[in-house]
């Protein structure tokens, strides 16, 4: 029988040094390799058959975290990047070429899509479409090469009907990236939809702890893992032992993480939907959501994640305030670790937006997204209610 994700995301690197008696993974904090192989005299190859003899293409530390990630999204392979962007990146440089058109979310992390755009210098296209409306779905008949879809969007918190893209991808042969940042393996497993590789930023939950920058892409095939590995070599941008470590060690905790966050962010967002200077909440596990009954199909369970946006009643100088007057709450935009983190989307995920675009996707400048930790749920609403009290 297959095992648990939480039993996967402690044992499943794999590791095991029975001489000296150690199951903990060590840092090989090492940048080379004897190859070939002393004993052998034949050139040293690593678990999955690709040479070994250099970190910048394959670590031990590192094998032992992509053996857990590729267990936990149910994949052939895993490969971990020194960040998000690296492994997105790579995954656009493996199936684009000049005359490729790429299909991206309006509403996505704003790099993934600025770097879509900016592969225009290379002769590739890329095309924008609403991820949460049939737009998407339709603009994926414009002789589209590649794809990508989050499972919810940033900073709208809206959920994309992830299957449907996947399944018209897999009749058009539209190779599919989902980036799963949001939802982790915990909520949903792009793979098994039939997407072509699941890319994640380490750097929220899986690594959980706002103290490690690292990506990875999980694939279904060893020839995809070998291509990925090939461009990651040639881009230098595999993860550092270090950085592998404390992701092991994150990852082991991210089921009882993830739950206790969706379970706050979902208390904060009816708290806030009562409260006088608020306007409007934004979390696809309120009854109110018009995204709840797609979540409720698409995920496998009832958690709908720890990032929540809302609007105050005012404008950009009411938001700051709130912004500013939080205590425990820091005003930093990232997502998904212990801390609870508030940033102003206008700032940061929509900066590149125009005016006509935040207003198709109501993005406003009374808006501001809260990413909930692990702090008491009663401290982070009563601090919530201190700075709103303010404005
Ligand atoms: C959904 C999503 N994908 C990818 C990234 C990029 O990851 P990184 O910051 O680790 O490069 C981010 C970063 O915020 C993100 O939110």
């Amino acid at each position: 029988m297959a095992r648990k994700i939480s039993t996967e995301a402690i044992h499943g690197h794999e590791y095991r040094d029975r001489e000296r008696g150690v199951f903990k993974v060590p840092i090989y904090q090492t940048a080379i390799y004897e190859y070939p192989d002393s004993a052998t005299g034949e050139p040293r190859l690593s678990d999955r058959g690709l040479d070994l003899k250099y970190s910048r293409e394959e670590n031990y530390t590192v094998r032992a975290l992509e053996k857990i990630l590729a267990k936990l999204e149910k994949g052939v392979d895993c490969l971990a990047f020194g960040s998000g962007m690296a492994a997105i990146a790579a995954a656009y440089l493996s199936k684009l070429s000049a005359g490729s058109k790429i299909l991206v979310p309006l509403e996505c992390y704003g790099t993934t899509q600025e770097l879509a755009q900016n592969l225009s210098k290379f002769g590739v296209k890329c095309i924008l479409a609403r991820s949460d409306t049939n737009e998407f779905l339709e603009r994926l008949e414009d002789g589209i090469s590649l794809a990508l879809v989050e499972t919810i969007t940033n900073p709208m918190v809206r959920v994309a009907d992830v299957k449907e893209i996947a399944k018209r991808c897999a009749e058009l042969g539209i190779p599919l990236i989902i980036d799963n940042t949001f939802t982790t393996p915990i909520l949903y497993n792009p793979l098994e939809d039939g997407a072509w590789i699941a890319v994640h930023s380490l750097t929220k939950y899986i690594a959980g702890h706002n103290d490690v920058v690292g990506g990875a892409i999980i694939v279904k095939s060893e020839e995809d893992a070998k291509t990925l590995w090939n461009w990651r070599r040639k881009l230098g941008s595999i993860m550092s032992p270090f950085d592998a470590f404390l992701t092991i060690r994150g990852v082991a905790t991210l089921e009882a993480r993830f739950e206790k966050q969706s379970r706050s962010a979902l208390e904060i967002a009816e708290f806030l939907e009562d409260h006088p200077k608020i306007e409007r909440v934004y979390y696809p596990g309120l009854s109110s959501s018009p995204y709840k009954s797609i979540a409720d199909r698409i995920f496998k369970r009832r958690l709908y994640g720890g990032v929540l946006s809302f609007k105050v009643r005012g404008g950009q100088r009411e938001a700051i305030e709130v912004l500013k007057s939080t205590e425990l709450i820091k005003p930093t935009p990232s997502l998904g670790g212990v801390e609870s983190l508030l940033t102003y989307p206008i700032w940061t995920a929509a900066k590149n937006m125009s005016r006509e675009q935040m207003e198709m996707l109501e993005i406003s400048e009374n808006l501001l997204r809260l990413s909930v930790g692990l702090e008491d749920v009663e401290d982070l609403k009563e601090d919530l209610d201190r700075a709103l009290s303010k404005i």
